[in-house]
């Protein structure tokens, strides 16, 4: 049985939700998850300020143990206590920040740009585990208060915005395997690395209902069908 601690798990003013799961040895367990010592299996991702990413055909191999990871630790469970919702993660990455890699600018995942909504048009939610403690030294993501992030409906002042307010942005301070859930719309970024230590994280693209994807939930390879595989193997509604 998965206990949880009775923990009053809630959002904070800034638009995020920790996630603190009981997972036995941790040290050990992240450390055999971990691609620290295997960084020929990385590609560095351009697009993500030069982020390391685990490649497509290493990550499928992890998906069952990503998915009994999410489903058995309690991580699910926890936050879909905390959206008051199901939670389906359909993208997984598997990711390692360095000394090279560049601050991820402060930005919203799901955004109106004029008229254009950029970004999945459901709702998202991102979950983030750290496999190793992480503060704003070694790139745990930042937060804006939500009471003065306004959203404008244009991408450059909204980022500017952010950055003007960063002076009162939060970065939490989380342990190995403690995670972070926060909607698309909010402001976030990931700072730069400053310390010694590699921020090594999984990170869930997740939405409320499988339906909002229906070709990767009928695509064997995709992670959302071999989440939804486990789900009925452990009996999880
Ligand atoms: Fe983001």
């Amino acid at each position: 049985m998965l206990k949880l601690f009775n923990k009053n798990y809630k959002f904070s003013k800034f638009g995020f939700a920790r996630i603190t799961p009981e997972i036995k040895n941790k040290k050990l367990f992240f450390d055999k998850v971990s691609f620290r010592n295997k960084k020929y299996l990385l590609i560095k991702d351009k697009k993500d300020a030069g982020a390391l990413k685990v490649k497509k055909e290493d990550l499928q191999k992890n998906f069952t143990l990503y998915a009994d990871l999410l489903l058995r630790s309690g991580y699910i469970k926890i936050a879909e206590e905390l959206v008051e919702d199901k939670i389906y993660p359909y993208v997984v990455m598997h990711m390692l920040n360095d000394k090279n890699t560049k601050e991820l600018i402060w930005h919203r995942d799901q955004y109106f740009h004029g008229k254009d909504f950029i970004g999945p048009k459901f709702k998202l939610y991102k979950l983030a585990i750290y496999l190793q403690d992480t503060n704003k030294d070694n790139g745990v993501t930042g937060f804006i208060p939500k009471f003065i992030s306004p959203r404008f409906k244009n991408r450059y002042i909204d980022t500017i915005f952010a950055y003007l307010s960063s002076f009162l942005s939060i970065h939490p301070r989380l342990s190995i395997g403690e995670a972070v859930i926060f909607s698309g719309k909010v402001m976030h970024h990931r700072p730069r690395q400053i310390n010694k230590n590699l921020r090594e994280a999984i990170i869930f693209s997740c939405t409320n209902n499988p339906n909002n994807l229906p070709k990767l939930k009928d695509d064997e390879k995709e992670f959302l069908n071999v989440f939804l595989k486990s789900k009925i193997d452990y009996e999880i509604q």
